[in-house]
């Protein structure tokens, strides 16, 4: 297996994935609207993390391409649960890639308490010798779900991936507080926008009736 050759598209996929991500966040900046993507990550899957799921799911290595759909992958920040939706309906539009699967982790979230929405891409990489067609992971979760997230996957490096039963309530119990707090950020940001609007209104009044 020529690791270097096998992952060198993949690297492609993820340097060109996460600059066209990162525009999105760039166009809506310059327009007046509130940008649905905080921020973007992306890696391709360390050789020992393959290696080790291939056991996990039985994939033997000429498979790889077609059956191990994460070894690009790609994450999405958003700052509310709302710009998870904005950001799934912006890439089922986009015409150079295609969805093929689509996970909904944050209404229906795990057991350990994760929540994302995870989506599957055929992205085409256009190399020396034709294209190739690669699957890339796209996981979309609000910075709260990310803070989670992170943390919970560092103790589970820590702990081999056993958590004793005792933080996984902690963990468990840390993640309705996460989910809370998106709910509470989505209902300060409805308050806010109601606000601005009576704002606006004022202001345009003001203006009508010095005219007259
Ligand atoms: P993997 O073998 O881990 O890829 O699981 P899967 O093929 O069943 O796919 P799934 O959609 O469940 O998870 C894919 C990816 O989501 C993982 O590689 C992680 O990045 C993330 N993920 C899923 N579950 C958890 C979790 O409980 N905690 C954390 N921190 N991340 C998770
Ligand atoms: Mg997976």
């Amino acid at each position: 297996m020529n690791w270097e050759e096998f992952l060198a598209p993949y690297k492609q996929a993820v340097n060109e994935l996460k600059v066209k991500l990162k525009g999105i966040r760039d166009q809506f900046e310059k327009s007046d609207e509130h940008t649905p993507v905080e921020f973007v990550t992306g890696r391709v899957k360390p050789i020992p993390s393959i290696l080790d799921k291939a056991k996990r799911k039985d994939i033997p290595t000429d498979k790889l391409r077609e059956e191990m759909h994460d070894i690009a992958g790609l994450r999405v920040m958003c700052q509310f649960v709302e710009d998870i939706n904005r950001v799934i309906q912006h890439l089922r539009n986009r015409r150079d890639f295609d969805i093929v699967e689509e996970r909904d982790y944050v209404t229906n979230q795990k057991e350990s308490g994760y929540r994302s929405y995870h989506v599957v891409v055929r992205y085409p990489v256009q190399t020396i010798s034709g294209e190739q067609m690669l699957l890339v992971e796209i996981q979309i979760r609000t910075l709260a779900m990310n803070f989670w997230a992170t943390i919970e996957h560092s103790l589970n490096y820590k702990y081999n991936k056993k958590i004793p039963n005792n933080i996984q309530r902690r963990l468990q119990r840390a993640a309705e507080a996460a989910s809370r707090l998106d709910d509470e950020m989505s209902e300060i940001r409805v308050e806010i926008k109601e606000a601005q609007k009576v704002f606006m209104q004022k202001k345009e009044n003001e203006k009508k009736n010095a005219e007259n």
